[in-house]
C-alpha cells in the first residue's frame, strides 16, 4: 500500500504557518510565465488548504484542487466556496483526469511528503497538454541550512531508535526533482525567486517539533518521540546558538517546465 502522510492533523493551523494565499504579485507572475489566462484549465495536486489553487481561481482560471486529507479538504472547501475551484479528492499517483488536459499543473510544497512522487510526476506530465506548464515549489530547504541540519538529526535519531519510515517518505532534494523532470522531458523554462520562508530562532524550532506542529513526529511512538526530541534539543543546545534566528527556507523559489509540444 502506498504510505501517505495524513495531513489532516494540520488542517486548522495549516494557513497560519503557510500563509492562506499565495501573495498576488508571485501569483501574477507565475500566470505569466506560464501563459495562464482567465478560463485556463489548472490542475493542483495536493492543494491542502487551497492556498495556491485560490490565487490562480481569482484570475478566471479554472481550476481543480485534488487533495487526499479530509481535513485539509474540509478548508479547502469552505475557502473556495463561490470560486471557480472544482475540489476532488484523490492521490496524485493516480489522477481521475484525460491526458492532455491541463493547460498547467501546479506541485507546491508536495513532492517531499509523497512517496510516490516520481509516479506523481509522470502522471502530471501526462494530465498537461504539449506546451503545458508544471509549475514547482519545493520548499523544504536545502542540506546547506542550519535547521535542515536540525531536522535531518532528528531523522537519523528516528532511524537509530527503529522507526522505519521517519517524516517526508517522497524526494529527498529539489535536485532530484529536476532530474526526474528532465527525464520526463520537459524544459526548465524559468525561476521565479519568492523570497525567504519565515524567520524563528533554533529554539522556537525546536518547540515547534515538539509540539507536534510538524509532520516529522506523526507517526512515532510517542515514548520513541519524547526521547528522540530530548537528544534533539540537548544536541542542538551543545551544536548551536539555539537564540539564532534564519528564515525557513532560506529562499522560497519557483521553478517553471515546459512539456514538449506535440
Ligand atoms: C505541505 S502541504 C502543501 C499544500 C499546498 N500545496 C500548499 O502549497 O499550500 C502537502 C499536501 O500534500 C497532500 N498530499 C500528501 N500526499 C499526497 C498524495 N499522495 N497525493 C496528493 N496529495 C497529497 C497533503 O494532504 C497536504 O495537504
Amino acid at each position: 500500500m502506498t504510505e501517505r502522510v495524513d495531513f489532516s492533523s494540520n488542517a486548522t493551523i495549516y494557513d497560519r504557518r503557510h500563509g492562506a494565499i499565495l501573495a498576488p504579485e508571485v501569483a501574477r507572475a507565475l500566470a505569466a510565465l506560464a501563459a495562464l489566462e482567465s478560463g485556463s484549465r489548472v490542475l493542483d495536486i495536493g492543494a491542502g488548504t487551497g492556498r495556491v489553487a485560490t490565487a490562480f481561481a481569482s484570475f478566471g482560471c479554472r481550476v481543480v484542487a485534488l487533495e487526499p486529507a479530509v481535513k485539509m479538504l474540509g478548508e479547502l472547501q469552505r475557502k473556495v466556496a463561490g470560486q471557480p475551484v472544482r475540489v476532488v479528492a484523490g492521490e496524485g499517483a493516480r489522477l481521475p483526469f484525460p491526458r492532455s488536459f491541463f493547460d498547467a499543473v501546479v506541485l507546491a510544497r508536495v513532492l517531499y511528503v509523497m512517496a510516490d512522487w516520481q509516479a506523481v510526476l509522470r502522471e502530471a506530465h501526462d494530465a498537461l497538454k504539449p506546451g503545458g506548464y508544471i509549475l514547482h515549489e519545493w520548499g523544504n530547504g536545502d542540506a546547506r541550512e542550519t535547521w535542515v541540519h536540525v531536522r535531518e538529526r532528528l531523522r537519523t535519531l528516528f532511524q537509530e531508535a527503529g522507526v522505519e519510515h521517519p517524516f517526508h517518505p517522497g524526494a529527498r532534494t529539489e535536485a532530484d526533482v529536476d532530474a526526474h523532470l528532465e527525464h520526463l522531458g520537459v524544459i526548465r523554462s524559468a525561476v521565479l525567486p519568492g523570497g525567504p520562508g519565515p524567520s524563528l530562532t533554533l529554539r522556537q524550532f525546536v518547540e515547534r517539533i515538539v509540539s507536534g506542529e510538524f509532520s516529522y513526529v506523526w507517526n512515532v511512538p510517542s515514548a520513541v518521540r519524547e526521547r528522540c526530541l530530548m537528544q534533539l534539543s540537548q544536541w542542538c543546545d551543545h551544536t548551536f546558538d539555539p537564540e539564532q534566528s534564519f528564515p525557513m527556507p532560506r529562499e522560497l523559489q519557483w521553478t517553471i517546465f515546459r512539456k514538449k509540444d506535440a
